[in-house]
Order: C-alpha cells, then structure tokens, then sequence
C-alpha cells in the first residue's frame, strides 16, 4: 500500500472516461488500499480511480467517519436537490456551491466481486455522484451555473498548476492491463 501522487486539474486523465472493472483480482485490491490510503492522507471525503491516474471504474469515500469503497457503479437519484458546497482533491484550495440529487442509491461490486447496495443522502449521496462523475470524466465545476462555472474556472487558471502546460506522461503505479492513463 502506498500514497499516490494526486492528478490536478488540466491532467487528461481527468478528463477520460474510466473502463469498468472486470478482474476482481489481487490487482485490483491493492488499487483499492492505495485509493483508501491516499484518500485519508489528503485528507479527503472521496478519491476515484483516475485522480491516481487508473482509468477503472472504482471510487473509495470516507464520509460521516464511514471508509468504503465501490466498483462500476450504478446511480439512482432523488428528484429533490441539494444545493451546497463541494470540493475536490484535484482542484485543491477550492470549494464552490454545486447542485445535486439529496439521496441517491448506488449499486455497484465490492473488490471481491460481491455486489454492494449503498444508500446515502446529503454528504454521502453528494461525495457518491462527485466520484461517479469522476468515472465518467466530468468534474463537478462543470456542474456549476453558468456565471459560477466562468469564474470558478478563471480562478482555476489564476492557480500556477491550473495554467501549466501539457502534463507531463506518467507512468501507472498499477498494471492494469493497458487502461491505465
Ligand atoms: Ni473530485
């Protein structure tokens, strides 16, 4: 087990949407202790697979004192919303207001290919869609109204890593059979 570094915001991994899991092996274990690790080492509500640079559909959350994790999930939202502040450890330093379903159910596999009902509403329905979008590479300034969007990505820019160039290529800390970005 081991921290990883964490992908910033202008990396294209982010931006890729990420493979489901299909090997519940020993692989995708340690993928999901370094999530965990790294997750709690920020310290951070939730991390997903590509924020370390592995394109699979995995998310670890650490919400309310709970530590889980989830595989190739499956959202079903509430009509009725949250409206409320988000952040996101690929956007470190930052938090704008950003509308979500209240509740969600999410149903998906743990990492030993056993299928996991999770049910969550406020923080946890919102970190659960906050991940999911990160499977789907979308990030949740795109989620912002219009105006809040413009200026929470100008003031993205204004941050020396949210103006770098190209980022550099790096190489996976996981083997994962050519999905790794
Ligand atoms: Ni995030």
């Amino acid at each position: 087990m081991a921290v990883q570094p964490i992908r910033l915001f202008g990396d294209p991994v982010l931006r890729t949407p990420a493979e489901p899991v299909r090997d519940f092996d020993k692989e995708l274990r340690k993928l999901v202790a370094d999530l965990t690790e790294t997750m709690l080492d920020a310290p951070g509500s939730g991390l997903a697979a590509p924020q370390i640079g592995v394109g699979l559909r995995v998310f670890t959350y650490n919400v309310d004192d709970v530590v889980g994790h989830l595989i190739n999930p499956r959202l079903d939202l509430s009509e009725e919303e949250q409206f409320g502040p988000e952040g996101c450890l690929s956007i470190p330093g930052f938090s704008f207001d950003c509308r979500r379903a209240l509740r969600v159910v999410a149903k998906g596999y743990n990492m030993h290919g056993d299928p996991v009902t999770l049910e969550g509403s406020e923080l946890l329905a919102r970190c659960i869609q906050h991940e999911t979008d990160h499977l789907d590479g979308v990030l949740f300034v795109d989620r912002l109204d219009r105006e809040a969007r413009k200026a929470a990505l100008r003031a993205i820019r204004e941050t020396e890593w949210g103006n770098a160039g190209p980022p550099e290529v790096r190489v996976s800390p996981h083997a994962t059979l050519g999905r790794a970005l």
